[in-house]
C-alpha cells in the first residue's frame, strides 16, 4: 500500500490547438545528436533525439552515473552543454570519479539541487542541450507534500521532466534505481511515460555491463548496447560475439553455442545445461537467463516425444555472460545442451544451434536466419544447425557446413552419428 496525496493540477500538456487532416502534416525527421559511443547511440536508435526523455534504469552500483558522466565528456566535447544534477552524491563526488575516468568537462555544469523548480529555473538560464538527473529518486517537486522518492513524488516529477524536455527541446536522462528483484515501483511506474527505457540486465558483479532499449519510441526496442567496465569508466565492446565466447570451455557437454539475435545485432552465446540424478524428491530445475517455464515445457516435448527420461534429473541452464534470451529461436540450443549433459556427449565447439521447437518436438524456422549463419560464419564458426525450413539461405557462406533439422529426434540422430 502506498499512500499519495490528492493533485489540484497533475500534468497539464500545453494546448496542442486543433486537429489536423492527416495528409497536411509534414513528415520530419527526429534531430538526433550522436555522442560518438557507439554503443550508446545504437541503444538509443542512432543517438540522441532532441526533446526526448529517457529513462536509464538499474541497481545500485552496476555504472548508472559512470556512463552518464562520460556521456556527458563526450557531449561536451563537441561543445554541446549539459547539466547534470545530481541529488544522489555531492559535487565532490562525482569530480572525484571524473577525475579518475578522465572528465575534462568543458562545456559541463554540475548543480547539486534537488527542488525541481529550482532545477528547472537553473535549466531555463543554461538552456543546456542535454539534462541529466540523477537519480529520480531523489529530486522532488514544491507541488507536492508527500516526501521524495515516494511513488506520488517520482509519478508527478517524471511529468514535468517530459513537460520541460519538450517544450525547451532539451534531451533528458533520468537515473532510476531498481532493486534486484525489479519490484522497486519507481522507475516501472514510470514505462509508460517516457520515450525511452534502457535498463542495465545481468547483475553488478560482472564486468560486461548490458543495456536494453526495454522500450523506445524512437527506435528498435531489445536493442543492445554492450560495455565493459575498467578502471577507467565503461569502454564500448566491439564484438560482442567474441566477448560472450571468450571463457567457454572446451568440448564440455552441456555446452552449446546458439545465434540470438537482440534488437538488430546477432550475438552468440554459450548456453549451459547441467543434468543430473536428483537427491530430492521433486527433482530441481533452475533457469538462468532463460525462461523457466520454456524450460519446463521442452523437458516435458523430450520426456514425451523423444523418450527421454528427465523425470528424475535435476536440470540447471545457464546462459554465460548475464544476457536474458527471450525469443524462441533459442529453443533448440536448449533442447541440445540438455540432451548433451544427459548423455554426457559434448557438441563440437566449432557448432552453432539455433531454431524453435514445438510441442510435438517439431523443429521451425525462425526470423533472420541468414544474419545468424553469418554471425556464425564471421566468428569462424564451421557448422550451423538450424530448422530445415529456413533453406535454403539467400546469402550462402563459403565453407559452413549447414545441417537443417525438422524434428527434435533427427538433431538427436545428428549428434549420436557424430562420435
Ligand atoms: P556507479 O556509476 O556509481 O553506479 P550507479 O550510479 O549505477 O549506482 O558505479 C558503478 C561501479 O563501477 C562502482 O562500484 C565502481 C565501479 N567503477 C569502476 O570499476 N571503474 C570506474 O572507472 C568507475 C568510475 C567506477
Ligand atoms: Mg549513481
Amino acid at each position: 500500500m502506498v499512500e499519495e496525496e490528492e493533485t489540484s493540477s497533475s500534468v497539464s500538456l500545453p494546448v496542442a490547438g486543433p486537429a489536423v487532416p492527416y495528409g497536411q502534416i509534414e513528415q520530419q525527421d527526429a534531430i538526433r545528436i550522436q555522442t560518438g559511443n557507439q554503443e550508446f547511440d545504437r541503444v538509443l536508435g542512432g543517438g540522441i533525439v532532441a526533446g526526448s526523455l529517457v529513462l536509464l534504469g538499474g541497481e545500485p552500483g552496476i555504472g548508472k552515473s559512470t556512463l552518464l558522466l562520460q556521456i556527458a565528456e563526450a557531449l561536451s566535447s563537441q561543445q554541446r552543454r549539459v547539466l547534470y544534477v545530481a541529488g544522489e552524491e555531492s559535487v565532490q563526488q562525482i569530480k572525484l570519479r571524473g577525475e579518475r575516468i578522465g572528465i575534462r568537462g568543458a562545456n559541463l555544469l554540475l548543480s547539486s539541487e534537488t527542488c525541481l523548480e529550482h532545477a528547472f529555473h537553473e535549466a531555463s538560464q543554461i538552456k543546456p542541450d542535454v539534462l541529466i538527473v540523477d537519480s529520480i529518486q531523489t529530486v522532488f517537486t514544491e507541488k507536492l507534500g508527500s516526501v521524495q522518492g515516494s511513488i506520488g513524488q517520482i509519478r508527478e516529477c517524471t511529468g514535468q521532466l517530459l513537460n520541460f524536455a519538450k517544450r525547451e527541446q532539451i534531451s533528458t536522462f533520468l537515473i532510476g534505481h531498481i532493486t534486484k528483484d525489479g519490484s522497486l515501483a519507481g522507475p516501472k511506474a514510470l514505462e509508460h511515460l517516457v520515450d525511452t527505457v534502457l535498463y542495465f540486465e545481468g547483475d553488478r558483479h560482472q564486468n560486461q555491463k548490458i543495456i536494453r532499449a526495454v522500450k523506445n519510441r524512437f527506435g528498435p526496442a531489445n536493442e543492445l548496447g554492450i560495455f565493459q567496465m575498467t578502471g577507467k569508466g565503461l569502454i564500448c565492446v566491439e564484438n560482442a560475439s567474441r566477448l560472450f565466447l571468450s571463457e567457454r570451455p572446451a568440448q564440455v557437454p552441456g555446452s552449446v553455442v546458439l545465434c540470438a539475435i537482440e534488437g538488430t545485432r546477432p550475438v552468440l552465446v554459450e548456453l549451459q545445461a547441467l543434468v543430473s540424478q536428483t537427491s530430492y524428491s521433486t527433482a530441481r530445475r533452475t533457469a538462468n537467463g532463460v525462461d523457466p517455464s520454456r524450460v519446463a515445457l521442452l523437458l516435458a516435448m523430450l520426456e514425451k516425444r523423444v523418450g527421454l527420461h528427465l523425470l528424475g534429473s535435476d536440470v540447471y541452464v545457464n546462459v554465460a555472460g548475464g544476457l536474458a534470451l527471450t525469443e524462441p529461436a533459442i529453443d533448440l540450443a536448449l533442447v541440445m545442451a540438455i540432451i548433451s549433459s544427459f548423455r554426457d556427449r559434448p557438441i563440437s565447439q566449432s557448432t552453432v544451434v539455433f531454431g524453435e521447437v514445438g510441442l510435438a518436438g517439431e523443429v521451425r524456422a525462425v526470423n533472420l536466419a541468414d544474419c545468424r549463419v553469418k554471425e556464425a560464419a564471421l566468428l569462424g564458426f564451421e557448422r550451423v544447425v538450424l530448422p530445415k525450413s529456413n533453406l535454403p539461405l539467400p546469402d550462402p557462406q563459403n565453407g559452413l557446413k549447414i545441417t537443417g533439422c525438422t524434428a527434435v529426434q533427427e538433431c538427436l540422430d545428428w549428434l549420436d552419428s557424430r562420435k
